[in-house]
């Protein structure tokens, strides 16, 4: 297999595998394609190609149909199994025009006669990468409008974040950073952020950085080529990459270890990067939305964040007001959820008691609008019959509503540790989640889009998809 070229590949060019035995016609298709701007690769037979599609990732294969004593139809449905994405355009001799159609049938993109005219090829290859390109605009969309969640509530703190999320998005690639407390939303404005923004059609992928190992992080975010460390089997496309034209959330990132951070703003300011073990430069076009429950300038002046990277993030901030610092919202929410979860469980919708809904505004909420929700459910699932009554709240909010509101008055301190813990818990479990699917993905060689939307099984147990 020819792909001396991978470490030298032109800057994001995008490359062909051709797949013939006829050497001369890999040859000279390989000469043209190298002319016209893309990365040729060659594969005599279906075990290279195979290889190369799984190893390197390829953006469009052109594949003989008589491929020696293979048979390129059995070779393309392997192909579309590894990479269902990518177009397949198939080479045919005369004789065989019947065989071509039965391939389209089975998803190649086009066939075209040998030898190939090369100013038609280039059309063709040209037509199938847009079209490609479509497609995965599409599913963006879809997973987009699949995951589009309203934002409920109308107090001011929470409408002023909005605004500003909302200038933020007219400016194409400037920094954002989220503050606020678990559960307070931080996630679900990046994804807002993003919705409202030119880059709509484009990725928007998260990861968690403290869900994920400091070694591993770094081949996550720029990935890695081959042979990089010794569990790199694979060619990997970092999140980076795969974010190329959208958006880039990176949770947590108070949790980023410190060679970690340098190189984040190093990228920043340039939007390059190698891939971990490689010597190609690779530029993107990324905006990244970084959120975090802590105080990052106070971890600055600890020595525990980079002062450097802490301006560059915080071009625009947005803090995310806690739930009881808008209590206003909390009947609003409520609402909002009840009727949510009615509509799933196909049950007419129950009201909530006055005094029960009072009990939720004087409550602290550790756990923010995460712990509104799951309480909610768990009441509209297990207790309520028509109406939710102060006795189907959770003990921590009807034992002594006085305690209750002393512990919203002065804010963390004084919430039960019960709930702490049971805010803790929605993120851990969330965490272990997020690692999950690091490892799925690893597996899977990171050819995946990382960015599924929201499981709702999951999200109701405050467990998030990565
Ligand atoms: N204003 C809101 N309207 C409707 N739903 C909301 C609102 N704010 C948060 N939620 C819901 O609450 C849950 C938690 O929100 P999200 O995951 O965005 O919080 P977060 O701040 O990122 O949490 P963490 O700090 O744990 O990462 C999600 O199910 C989200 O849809
Ligand atoms: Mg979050």
């Amino acid at each position: 297999m020819g792909n001396g070229d991978s470490m030298t590949r032109a800057q994001n060019a995008q490359t062909l595998l051709i797949v013939d035995d006829e050497r001369s016609l890999r040859f000279s298709i390989g000469e043209w394609a190298r002319d016209e701007g893309y990365t040729p690769l060659e594969a005599a037979g279906g075990r290279d190609a195979l290889e190369a599609i799984r190893e390197q990732g390829v953006d469009a294969v052109l594949l003989d149909l008589k491929l020696g004593d293979e048979d390129g139809l059995k070779l393309l449905k392997q192909i579309r199994e590894i990479d269902g994405s990518v177009p397949v355009v198939m080479l045919t001799g005369h004789g065989t025009v019947e065989h071509a159609v039965r391939a389209i049938k089975m998803g190649a993109y086009d066939f075209m006669l040998k030898p190939p005219d090369l100013d038609h090829l280039g059309v063709v290859l040209e037509r199938a990468l847009e079209h490609a390109r479509l497609r995965r605009e599409v599913d963006h969309l879809r997973a987009a409008t699949r995951s589009a969640q309203p934002i409920v509530g109308d107090s001011d703190t929470l409408k002023k974040a909005l605004t500003r999320l909302e200038r933020a998005a007219k400016s194409g690639t400037s920094t954002v950073l989220i503050r606020g407390e678990t559960g307070s939303g931080k996630e679900l404005m990046a994804r807002y952020l993003h919705d409202k923004s030119a880059r709509v059609a484009g990725p928007f992928i998260e990861l968690n950085c403290s869900a994920i190992p400091e070694q591993l992080l770094e081949s996550e975010l720029y990935g890695h080529e081959r042979g990089a460390f010794t569990d790199a089997k694979r060619f990997k496309k970092g999140l980076f990459e795969l974010a190329d034209g959208g958006t880039l959330f990176l949770d947590e990132i108070g949790e980023m270890a410190p060679q970690l951070q340098a190189k984040l703003l190093r990228v920043l300011e340039t939007r390059t990067f190698r891939r971990v073990g490689g010597a190609a430069d690779i530029t993107v076009d990324v905006r990244v939305v970084a959120a975090t429950h802590r105080d990052l300038s106070k971890m600055v002046a600890e020595g525990r964040f980079r002062e450097d990277l802490y301006f560059r993030l915080n071009v625009v901030p947005v803090e995310i007001p806690a739930l009881r610092e808008r209590s206003g919202d909390v009947a609003t929410l409520a609402e909002h959820f009840v009727a949510r979860f009615c509509r799933e469980l196909g049950r007419t919708v129950v009201r909530i008691d006055p005094r029960a809904l009072e009990l939720m505004k004087a409550y602290a909420w550790p756990g923010n609008v995460r712990e509104l929700k799951n309480v909610i459910e768990r009441v509209v699932l297990l207790e309520a019959e028509e109406e939710i009554l102060a006795e189907h709240l959770p003990a921590e909010m009807t034992r002594g509503a006085v305690g209750a509101t002393g512990a919203a008055a002065s804010g963390h301190a004084a919430v039960p540790a019960r709930c702490r813990a049971a805010a803790r818990g929605d993120r851990e479990a969330r965490d272990r989640a997020c690692a999950r699917r690091v490892r799925r993905q690893q597996d899977q060689g990171g050819r995946s889009a990382p960015d599924f939307p929201p499981d709702p099984a999951n999200e109701a147990q405050g467990i998030r998809p990565g």
